[in-house]
């Protein structure tokens, strides 16, 4: 098949990773006789740096016209002012919100080998699998900010078809697997959680076959350490499931490991690792380039409908995560570049194989 694939490496570690999955992409679509191009854009700090826009209208025009986006991450100390008056940040949000990507898909798969480098103890982590569905287009993230020299506020806001559609994608979900929902809020405080929760409530009516469950954010932080085997899909909003997925990371081993997909909007879906620009690794070579990869794998899944080939990116991260030299993040000594190495030559074997 044809596939035109928007490529924005970004900030940080960003092109490390980025220039790892499109390596990935590449063999497959000559191993599986796919005809994928890849245009590179500009986004983040790199864009302010060089246009002066974190999101540039060649950017958006491409982004519109794709039918995949591939992000590496954005943002980094350079840009970071608190008083600067714009940020790499804003360019991913406003792409997001250019896209309509509503719901960010992140799943987190325990392999036997990350298990042991997980902080937690084997038994607390064995047979998880769950994923979170984040929403990624409204509250906080969204609403209104004002700023003066001594108050500033940001606007929580969310619709009841903002809701509905995003937990509609969670029970959909929830389907195809364990048939468990965990809705997360705050509504013993916040009015949009308990708009949030009669919405969850309502829409679990046309689920009777799915079990919900409502759970509060804090308490929620709790029982992701203590017993993560016992969810299955989370949904929940958009600045709580940032904070969650980040923490839920680590039962995999590591924060480079966790894959993503934004998806729900009327064309392309983005995919991109959970983690950020990893200023502190940047530019060594350090970078667990295996989210980006996992990410590539959903891309070929949910964008192009190429689950077989997804299916192999799969068996080959796992069989690279089994046998492998892993980066630093996981105990192992090996480069960003090698790690990509390791994943090419198990795709090569996979596809052989099939
Ligand atoms: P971070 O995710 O960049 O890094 C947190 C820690 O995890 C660091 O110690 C880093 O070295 C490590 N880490 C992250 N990814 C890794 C990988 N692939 N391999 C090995 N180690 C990895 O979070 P931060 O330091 O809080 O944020 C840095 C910048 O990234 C900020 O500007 C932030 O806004 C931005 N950010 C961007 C995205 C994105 O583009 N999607 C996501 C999160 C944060
Ligand atoms: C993420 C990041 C972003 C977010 C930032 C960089 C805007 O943390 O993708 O998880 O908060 O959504
Ligand atoms: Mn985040």
């Amino acid at each position: 098949m044809k596939a035109s694939i928007v490529v924005l490496p970004g900030d940080g570690i960003g092109p490390e990773v980025a220039s790892a999955g499109v390596a990935v992409l590449r063999q497959i679509a000559e191993r599986f006789g796919h005809d994928f191009t890849f245009t590179e854009h500009a986004i983040g700090g790199d864009a302010i740096d060089r246009f002066g826009d974190p999101l540039p209208p060649a950017t958006r025009e491409a982004c519109l016209a794709a039918d995949a986006i591939l992000l590496g991450a954005v943002g980094g100390p350079k840009w970071s002012d608190p008083n600067a008056p714009v940020r790499p940040e804003q360019g991913l949000l406003a792409m997001r919100k250019l896209l309509g990507v509503f719901a960010n898909v992140r799943p987190l798969k325990l392999h036997p080998r990350a298990a042991a480098l997980s902080p937690l103890k084997p038994e607390r982590t064995k047979g998880v699998d769950l994923v979170f569905i984040r929403e990624l287009t409204g509250g906080i993230y969204f609403g209104a900010k004002t700023r003066t020299d001594d108050a500033a506020t940001d606007e929580c806001r969310y619709t009841v078809g903002e809701i509905e559609r995003v937990m509609r994608h969670a029970f959909d979900l929830a389907r195809t697997r364990r048939k468990k929902v965990t809705s997360v809020d705050k509504a013993n405080v916040l009015e949009t959680s308990r708009l949030w929760r009669s919405v969850a409530t309502r829409i679990a009516a046309d689920y009777p076959d799915v079990e919900l469950e409502h759970q509060l954010v804090d308490s929620m932080a709790m029982h992701l350490l203590t017993r993560p085997a016992d969810y299955d899909v989370i949904v929940t909003e958009n600045m709580f499931g940032d904070i969650l997925t980040d923490e839920a990371s680590v039962l995999a081993g590591s924060l480079g490991l966790s894959p993503s997909a934004s998806l729900g909007g009327p064309g392309a879906g983005v995919y991109e690792p959970i983690h950020g620009s990893a200023p502190d690794i940047a530019g060594k070579a350090l970078a667990n380039p295996l989210g980006t990869i996992l990410s590539v794998a959903m891309l070929l899944r949910h964008s192009l409908g190429l689950s077989t080939e997804a299916d192999t990116v799969e068996a080959a991260v796992d069989y690279v995560m089994e046998n492998g030299n892993l980066t630093r993040d996981l105990g192992g000594d090996a480069t960003t570049h090698a790690v990509t190495r390791a994943v090419l030559d198990a795709c090569e074997a996979k596809a052989e194989a099939a």
